[in-house]
């Protein structure tokens, strides 16, 4: 008999990190992992197996396949925006190539073990691209300015879609009726910033590198203009949304992709309060503008009311809750204690 697992891709990355930690101490489901680099210790301890490799081996994913039962896959392996721009065909074959061979994966685990398989997907902001001039702050809802400026967006925005195909249309004209057997579920993410990890490649990386190199008594450079603007979510908020989506009972889901969001700070903001955090921090402004105009083209805010009223959306952390309760204790303490 192969075991039921719960299967994370990206496993290394800050989703994925702050993931498994939660899912592990839930004591619930056995997991295991794919990442191009190997888990740190802490993380290792923590899953069934870690595979180190790349989700574009199909004869990785075969193996995985011959060996457990997959019922969930947590797929958050991708190359972020900042990234994406400088190798757009490896973004493309990293973030639209590997989703594709995720996605085959789980519908072929669900013909193999009869049961549904639940895909959980990491879609982004960067699916969003507005008008900057025209941009007044009112939140964006799911199907409005869907024309993303980066590789990285567009990856994700057409995945969404790949994501409906399996869930709804996949093989429609075949005789057997193989659709529905992936339940494919996605949220927008904000920004997201984490007292344990620092992002790499993204293009909202400044709020957490601002907050990090303050704590470590580093001269911070900030790359957006202090009036810039996006939604941004503490990491535990993000990972609890993404258990209530994948926990959510079927019939109450309305859509397949949500918009989730907790507070929408200017970078100014963020300096505010790192400053206040930490007095003698030196972070000054030195825009890139061609990082700013990615920022620039994703919404202000998000209209998150889907996700509120279908699964209960309700981050526990507004702006001074997440740098009070959770990013300043948890961060000052990680690098006294080195
Ligand atoms: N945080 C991501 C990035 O900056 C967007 O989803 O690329």
């Amino acid at each position: 008999m192969r075991k039921p697992v719960v299967l994370v891709t990206g496993a290394a990355g800050e989703i994925g990190h702050a993931l498994i930690y939660q899912l592990a101490s839930e004591d619930q489901s056995a997991i295991v992992t794919v990442d191009l680099k190997p888990l740190d210790k802490q993380l290792e301890r923590r899953v069934m197996r870690a595979f180190t490799g790349s989700i574009l081996d199909k004869s990785l994913l075969e193996n995985i396949l011959a060996e457990f039962a997959v019922d969930q896959v947590f797929h958050l392996a991708a190359l972020l925006s900042t990234r994406a721009e400088f190798t757009p065909v490896t973004a493309h074959q990293v973030n639209v190539e590997g989703t594709l061979n995720l996605l085959e994966f789980a519908q072929a685990q669900g013909r193999s073990h009869g049961r549904q398989v639940l895909f959980f997907y990491p879609s982004s902001i960067a699916a969003y691209g507005v008008d900057p001039d025209a941009d007044d702050g009112t939140p964006i809802r799911e199907n409005e300015a869907t024309r993303p400026i980066t590789m990285y967006g567009c990856n994700k925005l057409y995945c969404e879609h790949l994501g409906r195909y399996y869930a709804r249309f996949y093989k429609q004209l075949d005789a057997e009726q193989p659709s529905g057997r992936v339940d494919f579920r996605a949220i927008r993410f904000p920004g997201l910033i984490s007292a344990f990890t620092v992002p790499s490649g993204g293009t909202s990386d400044y709020a957490s590198e601002m907050i990090h190199a303050a704590s470590q008594s580093e001269p911070y450079s900030c790359f957006v203009r202090p009036d810039t603007r996006i939604p941004f979510m503490a990491m535990p908020d993000a990972v609890a949304a993404i258990l209530e989506l994948a926990r959510a009972p079927h019939e109450n889901l309305s859509q397949l992709v949500y918009n989730i969001s907790a507070f929408n700070p200017s970078a100014q903001a963020i300096r505010q309060l790192v400053l206040h955090a930490f007095p003698g921090a030196e972070i000054s402004f030195k825009p890139d503008h061609k990082r700013q105009a990615i920022v620039d083209s994703w919404p202000q805010a998000v209209d998150d009311s889907a996700a509120r009223a279908d699964w209960g959306l309700n981050p526990k952390y507004d702006l001074s809750r997440a740098f009070n309760d959770y990013l300043i204790p948890h961060i000052s303490k990680r690098y006294e204690s080195g």
